[in-house]
């Protein structure tokens, strides 16, 4: 495995061979090269105790498919280095599931920070919840879907960590410019040609004013763009981006 310094995550799966997964690959695939982030994965399979090597058993009360069992997801996380008992308030323990708490950018930039964090991949119709309540993990969701498994949201979830460790992006400006770093969703974007003629027959533009020099009034015009497309797709996001322009505004009078 790899485990060279920078960002840490320890993988819990039954699919050991699913990572790095797309992740080898692109920005995070250099990234991993440098050593700007690593990671361990953990087999749960590893911790069975039968000749069946069995992982999950049927849910108390009845109802749908297995369980995974609390005491093979205990050993599995505390096998880990440094993942004692009594360290889960150092390293986070996570567990993607789609019954967590939302993931958004505001919790990718601070999971972005941790030196090392731990994600359980679940398989199966979910874990018991006494080992998650106490190996303290959280419950994260990468949307109101459901997976067949937690592996490709852990991805996700990495994903969006691994582009904001410094040296992976190299431009600090992209990070602060797109979608929901000022809680809005990225202004569109044009590159050449500046008058494009499309397979229907119509030539289509780059608006003017960005062809203009005027930065003040790039600026003021991508704000303009930014703010009507969240107003438009996301008007969850917009209540939230007035209210805090709101009380920004008040905290200046
Ligand atoms: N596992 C299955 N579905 C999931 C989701 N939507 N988010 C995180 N983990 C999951």
């Amino acid at each position: 495995m790899i485990n060279s310094g920078g960002w840490h995550v320890n993988i819990l799966t039954l699919f050991p061979d699913m990572f790095p997964g797309y992740l080898a690959q692109s920005l995070s695939g250099k990234a991993l090269e440098k050593g700007l982030w690593s990671y361990d994965v953990v087999n749960i399979r590893d911790f069975a105790k039968d000749v069946h090597k069995s992982v999950d058993d049927t849910p108390y009360g009845g109802g749908a498919g297995m369980l995974m069992r609390p005491d093979i997801i205990e050993e599995a996380t505390l096998s880990i280095g440094g993942n004692k008992q009594e360290d889960k308030k150092g390293c986070r323990r996570i567990y993607l599931s789609p019954r967590g708490k939302p993931l958004t950018q505001a919790m990718v930039q601070k999971l972005a920070k941790e030196p090392d964090i731990t994600l359980l991949c679940g398989r199966y119709e979910g874990v018991d919840q006494r080992v998650l309540d106490s190996l303290g993990y959280e419950e994260i969701s990468i949307g109101d879907y459901v997976l067949s498994g937690g592996e490709p949201a852990a991805m996700i979830l990495m994903d969006a960590c691994i582009r904001l460790l410094p040296g992976v992006l190299g431009n600090d400006e992209t990070i602060c410019e797109e979608s929901f770093s000022n809680g809005l969703l990225e202004y569109p974007q044009y590159t050449r040609p500046a008058k494009w003629l499309n397979k229907s027959g119509d030539c289509l533009e780059v608006p003017t004013v960005l062809l203009s020099g005027n930065h003040e009034n790039i600026r003021n015009w991508r704000l303009e763009q930014s703010q009507e497309l969240t107003k438009r797709r996301r008007p969850d996001l917009w209540k939230k981006y007035c209210k805090r322009q709101e009380s920004a505004e008040n905290s200046k009078k």
